[in-house]
């Protein structure tokens, strides 16, 4: 029996923008095609002053789509048709001008109206002179498509053809193709059929109707968490402290707000729950009252004082009731990391805790990176630095082994 490639049946429209590195999409083009995928090919008016339809077309073995208004081009494949056909849209090269016409939602020719039109993925590999790949504009233009779910490639650094030395190479095309074949490759499902719930996010404490204590978590660990365990097979529930980002809708979400509401939604998710894993910065202390109208500001004195009171350990409750699910807890330490994990781990009964150095300003709160050392009760893996998304596989993993190896016994 033939073994598939890996890019066996995948349509990738490639998206081909006028810069100088468009010369390496025909190569990419032959090279996709090699590990089995099928390829339509789009160009910007300028691409074509860059390399012609004609290589394009002879390289892909179809015609290329120029024109949004082409009645021919549209009693055939119309342009709606071909961003429902795209498993994934590739824009390589992607110069500065289309970089900023995709966050503007530009729909004025075929390329940038293809990917406002199309629900597949869209993967930006950009190249450009350094100077424009590092202005402020195409820094918050790229910043922008990212969080509004594109994903960017590259661009990689090194000399340019303008002879300038600095990011805003194209990738080299095995480089793409890899990357391609990491994208539809089928993720492992170890977490096939459990039950996971995450909680993610700040709590906030409320003083009275306007103001409130919190933190400054920004959720993007638990809901990395939450996605990586969804890619893993699993029933995921996060349980969201205010926090202002998107999940799959195949997720369940709760939304709350103080640490008492996150405790409860835990609670009473118990039953159903094989893994409970606490990621919320919890805020440890509420105020003793909640005053229903607006505090004054008091013209008589400089001080005012809150008495706070202690909130529920929501994971060490978890982690306590009968018939418990497997618990992972997350340490935040300044210093002494190590010790006071372990110590965590113990005092809250917990299977795992995954701990990070939160005095290392390119790591853990509000960063899109971090970096984990994880800690059983006899063992230790270390995740290294990388994007949350990487740490969040990585960790969960470490989870689906332990977890595994827990219910196997
Ligand atoms: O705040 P602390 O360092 O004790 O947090 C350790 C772990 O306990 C984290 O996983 C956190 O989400 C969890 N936690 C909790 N409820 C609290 C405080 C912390 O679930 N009230």
């Amino acid at each position: 029996m033939r073994t598939l490639l890996p890019l066996e049946g995948k349509k990738i429209l490639l998206g081909v923008c006028g810069g100088i590195a468009a010369y390496k999409s025909a190569e990419l083009t032959r090279r996709l095609i090699d590990q089995g995928a099928q390829v339509r090919i789009v160009m910007t008016a300028s691409a074509k002053e860059f390399i012609t339809p004609l290589t394009m077309q002879a390289v892909s073995g179809h015609a290329i789509y120029d024109s949004l208004l082409d009645p021919q081009a549209e009693a055939g494949m119309g342009h709606i048709e071909l961003a429902k056909w795209a498993d994934l849209i590739l824009v390589a090269p992607a110069t500065a001008n289309t970089v900023a016409r995709l966050r503007a939602g530009m729909a004025d020719e075929l390329l940038t109206t293809l990917c406002i039109a199309s629900a597949s993925p869209i993967v930006l590999a950009p190249a450009m002179n350094q100077q424009m790949y590092l202005s402020a504009a195409t820094q918050e233009n790229l910043k922008v498509l990212k969080e509004r779910g594109f994903t960017i490639w590259g661009p990689a650094q090194g000399l340019q053809a303008c002879g300038d030395v600095g990011p805003g190479r194209l990738l080299e095309v095995p480089e793409l193709v890899e990357l391609c074949c990491e994208f539809f490759a089928v993720p492992e499902q170890p977490l096939s059929g459990v039950n996971v719930v995450i909680t993610a996010g700040p709590t906030q404490e409320a003083i009275d109707p306007v103001r409130y204590i919190s933190n400054h978590s920004s959720g993007k660990m638990g809901f990395s968490l939450a996605e990586a365990a969804l890619a893993m097979g699993a029933n995921v529930t996060v349980i969201a402290g205010p926090v202002n980002l998107t999940l799959p809708t195949n997720i369940n979400r709760l939304n709350v707000k103080s640490a008492r509401e996150m405790h409860q939604a835990a609670l009473d998710s118990l039953a159903t729950t094989d893994i409970f894993i606490a990621c919320a910065a919890v805020a440890d202390y509420r105020t003793e009252e909640v005053h229903s109208e607006k505090m004054k500001k008091k013209a008589d004195t400089d001080t005012i004082t809150l008495t706070l009171v202690k909130n529920p350990d929501i994971i060490a409750d978890v982690a306590s009731a009968k018939d418990r699910p497997f618990c992972v807890g997350f340490a935040a330490e300044t210093n002494d990391v190590e010790a006071y994990a372990l110590g965590k781990l113990q005092r809250k009964n917990l299977d795992l805790i995954a701990a990070n150095d939160v005095s290392v300003s390119t790591q853990g709160f509000n960063s899109d990176n971090n970096a984990l050392t994880v800690f059983s009760k006899d063992s230790r893996f270390d995740i290294p630095l990388s994007s949350k998304k990487e740490v969040a596989i990585q960790l969960l993993k470490v989870v689906s082994e332990q977890f595994n190896k827990t219910t196997k016994k």
